[in-house]
């Protein structure tokens, strides 16, 4: 996100080109693990992208009736259900991947947010974007903190990694 927290088009996609730390950084955060999607941004990722990382996804929609891209896929329509579905592949945590309505979802029981904080330059989109959430910095701890600056590839960025001090009830193997 940039400093507004913006993450995305309103028409969908990324806001700015690809940033290859980023996009690095994801990958290894979640592969092998079981992800949580908004539909939207589910339908932005590409199939190879799991079978390359061995994650898994899961899907969010209000819609009974939509058939998810990558077959087989198990699709929810709350996060108690995502959370059971992560429960019963034997997982400790679900990796939400956005975008802006899923992370506001969530973010009330997220233990833990890693966020990419980037100076985005006169990367801004025209028409419009979406946000992540505003959170309380009173409820989290920071536990990690990477900086980088520019190169060739990327503008300068942050990881921030923060724990929430009291952490969440809800667990993906407490999940009924
Ligand atoms: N920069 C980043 O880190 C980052 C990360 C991820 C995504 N993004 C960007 O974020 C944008 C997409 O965000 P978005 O908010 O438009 O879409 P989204 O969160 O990916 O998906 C929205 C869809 O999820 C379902 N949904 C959302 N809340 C729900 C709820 N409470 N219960 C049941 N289903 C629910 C609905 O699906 P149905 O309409 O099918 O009912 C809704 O239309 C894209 O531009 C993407 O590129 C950016």
């Amino acid at each position: 996100m940039d400093a507004d927290r913006l993450i995305g088009r309103a028409d969908g996609g990324l806001p700015w080109a690809t940033i290859e730390r980023d996009r690095r950084h994801f990958r290894s955060y979640c592969a092998g693990k079981a992800l949580l999607f908004g539909r939207r941004t589910f339908e932005e990722m590409g199939r190879s992208w799991f079978a390359a990382t061995g994650a898994r996804p899961i899907a969010l929609t209000r819609d009974a009736n939509w058939q998810p891209p990558i077959a087989g896929t198990p699709v929810v329509g709350d996060l108690r259900s995502a959370l059971a579905v992560a429960g019963s592949w034997g997982e400790a945590e679900l990796v939400v991947c956005g975008g802006s309505s899923t992370y506001q979802l969530a973010l009330p029981l997220a233990d833990r947010l890693v966020l990419t904080l980037i100076d985005a330059g006169d990367g801004r989109p025209g028409g419009g974007g979406l946000y992540f959430p505003e959170w309380d910095a009173d409820d989290f701890v920071q536990t990690r903190r990477d900086a980088f600056p520019a190169n060739a590839d990327d503008p300068p960025l942050t990881i921030l990694w923060l724990e929430r001090k009291n952490h969440s009830e809800l667990r993906p193997a407490r999940a009924e």
